[in-house]
């Protein structure tokens, strides 16, 4: 499974300011951009990816909606309009949830109660995970990456202080060049060294 994990740090929570920022400094429109290349192909969807976006603007607790591309039903539309309105039902209906609690939506986006910290402590202790840093070591010199976790954030840096907790637990920088590419063109980038490797997954 290649599972994306973004920081969206301005991102709201409640679902119509989340609708409300498109175009505006939170820039959630980024987001369906990394819908879409995270989790869809020519005529179909990556069954063996698993995107979760992390919004952390909210009055509570930051909410994660994560799609897994073997789980995920129909979606209403591709377009940008129509994924940020299915982003913000998924909030909708996690809006009252507590404290790391989770629920599953009707197209099964899985929307949980739960900070970025929190989820990668949880990633980290079964699986690999790599932070996505221009300075990390480049990921053709990594070989096959088995089962990986892609951290990733959208147009705000991480903050210092992640990055040394981060670190803390071996998470190791992984590197696609020297470009400061935007988070879903990072995305596609991956999924293409990843094919190229084992080309075989769909
Ligand atoms: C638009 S960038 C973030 C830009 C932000 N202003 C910063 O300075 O970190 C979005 C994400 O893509 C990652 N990224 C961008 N280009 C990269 C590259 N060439 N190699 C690895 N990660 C990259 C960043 O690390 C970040 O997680």
């Amino acid at each position: 499974m290649r599972e994306f994990i973004v920081r969206a740090r301005k991102a709201p929570v409640d679902a119509a300011r989340f609708l409300a920022s498109a175009g505006t400094g939170a820039h959630v429109e980024y987001l369906a951009q990394m819908i879409v290349n995270a989790l869809f192909i020519s005529k179909g969807h990556r069954e063996d990816t698993c995107l979760t976006l992390v919004m952390e603007d909210s009055a509570d607790f930051s909410r994660a909606l994560t799609m897994q591309g073997n789980t995920l039903g129909g979606l209403s539309g591709m377009d940008e309009g129509s994924l940020l309105g299915t982003c913000a039902a998924a909030l909708n209906v996690g809006s009252s949830l507590k404290k790391e609690a989770s629920l599953v939506c009707d197209n099964g986006i899985v929307v949980q109660a739960i900070s970025f910290e929190h989820l990668v402590r949880e990633k980290a202790l079964t699986r690999s995970v790599y932070l996505l840093d221009r300075k990390g070591s480049d990921i053709r010199d990594c070989g096959e990456l088995l089962d990986p976790v892609f951290l990733l954030t959208d147009h705000i840096p991480m903050p210092r202080k992640t990055y040394h907790s981060l670190a803390r637990q071996g998470i190791k920088k992984l590197s696609l060049g020297p470009t400061m590419l935007h988070a879903s063109q990072c995305i596609s980038i991956i999924h293409n060294e990843l094919d190229r490797l084992a080309p075989d997954i769909s």
